[in-house]
């Protein structure tokens, strides 16, 4: 499920004339497509039957989207110890944060034990482990880097060799003995985003069963009462097609399935979740005519703040949909053209060569698929404001604005 053209010509016109959009102030907007976040949210506990799903805020860390997933009974996994607190503040029980940042401070960690009692915090090297005492009120997990290769981009490949992520799992010797001597009692992976091969995953997946059975046999040898008994697997599915989230949580299960009667299993899931579920509107300025064969200029109000991660490597390939100043759809006379930024600095393009219909000033122009590490990833380069953010369901017949527009100027 995703959101179409039509629906998001219907859904502009219905903010134009209904005032949540004022084209006079509203040079951008950005958009939650509560149906669509819905149906994502549905598949994951269709497809995972027990498991416990910590969406990856950094992903898509607006408070009201957060807030949605809390209601409906998802975990949150927090990078860092501001997003712990987002976590908190949106009314996440401190039993369902994942706290993962690779940085811990010793402050941070003190604030989890006082301020997150029952959290899970998964310790990203064997060094860290000291940093966590012997009785943290949390839980506390250790997370393996299994070095396989699942596909992903090098941007967003954390499991190689010389990875910043985790225990490698050549040191097994050596997480075996830290399992004994430190109060784990969790095992963590993430192996990378955007994930192409799910063969290489689920086989990092074996390697942590593996692991487990293997730490469970070492405690119950050393006389301990405690045992591995929760699982993170981590998150790293891209969001199209989304059908493959069925295959994966299939042949994940199979595995996974006959170690759960005593070990509870966590997924950390981003992109996936968020990026159908967002799309972005912004004005086109105004559009420069080029000669020959080079594409006109557009320029619109969404560039390298929005598409940070974008514009500094590489564009996603976002559907895009020109829409007249009243919101219809445009359809006709296709050019080429170049969708330039509002910031002041030569990459700042969403698109270099796009075929569109004709764009004229005044125009709108859809952006899909931009849910997840746009907003959170949000640049103040040029010190432009925040564009409101606004929600809505057609299945429920809403529209709201969640926050208003913002500047970022300190
Ligand atoms: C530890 C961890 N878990 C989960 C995620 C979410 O990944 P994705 O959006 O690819 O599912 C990330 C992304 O960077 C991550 O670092």
């Amino acid at each position: 499920m995703t959101t179409s053209f039509q629906e998001q010509a219907r859904v502009v016109q219905l903010a134009l004339s209904s005032g949540v959009i004022d084209p006079s102030e509203d040079t951008a907007v950005l958009l939650v497509d509560w149906d669509v976040l819905d149906h994502r949210l549905g598949l994951l506990s269709a497809h995972w039957p027990g498991v416990f799903h910590a969406i990856a805020i950094k992903s898509q860390p607006h408070k009201a989207v957060l807030t949605h997933m809390v209601k409906k009974g998802f975990c949150l996994e927090a990078a860092s110890i501001e997003e712990v607190r987002l976590a908190l503040s949106v009314g996440c029980a401190p039993s369902r944060i994942v706290f993962d940042s690779p940085v811990k401070t010793k402050a941070e960690l003190a604030w989890m034990h006082q301020q997150a009692p029952a959290a899970l915090v998964n310790a990203n090297s064997l060094e860290e482990l000291p940093r966590h005492g012997f009785s943290p009120s949390y839980k506390l997990g250790l997370r393996v880097n299994p070095e396989v290769h699942t596909g992903a981009p090098e941007l967003f490949h954390v499991s190689a060799s010389s990875s910043k992520f985790g225990v490698s799992i050549r040191q097994k010797e050596a997480i075996l003995d830290a399992i004994v001597r430190y109060p784990i009692t969790g095992l963590h992976m993430h192996s990378g985003s955007q994930i192409t091969r799910l063969d290489a995953q689920l086989e990092a997946i074996e390697m942590l069963i593996s692991l487990t059975k293997t730490a469970n046999q070492r405690l119950a040898a050393a006389g301990e009462s405690r045992r591995i008994e929760w699982l993170d697997i981590g998150g790293g599915l891209p969001s199209s097609p989304w059908e493959t989230m069925v295959s994966y949580a299939k042949s994940a299960m199979d595995l996974l399935r006959p170690l759960l009667e005593d070990v509870s299993l966590y997924t950390e899931f981003g992109q996936w979740v968020h990026t159908d579920a967002g799309w972005a509107l912004s004005a086109v300025e105004y559009v420069l005519p080029r000669e020959g064969d080079t594409p006109d200029v557009a320029y619109v109000h969404l560039g390298a703040d929005y598409f940070m991660r974008d514009a500094y490597t590489q564009p996603r390939p976002f559907p895009m949909q020109p829409l007249s100043s009243d919101g219809t759809l445009k359809k006709a006379h296709e050019r080429a053209y170049a969708i330039a930024g509002p910031l002041c600095f030569g990459g700042d393009y969403i698109h270099r060569n796009k075929s569109l219909p004709l764009l004229e000033e005044g125009d709108w122009l859809c952006i899909g698929q931009t849910g997840a590490n746009t907003l959170g990833l949000w640049s103040r380069h040029c010190s432009r404001m925040l564009p409101k953010v606004v929600g809505y369901s057609s299945q429920k017949n809403t529209l709201e604005v969640l926050s208003p527009r913002v500047s970022m100027v300190l």
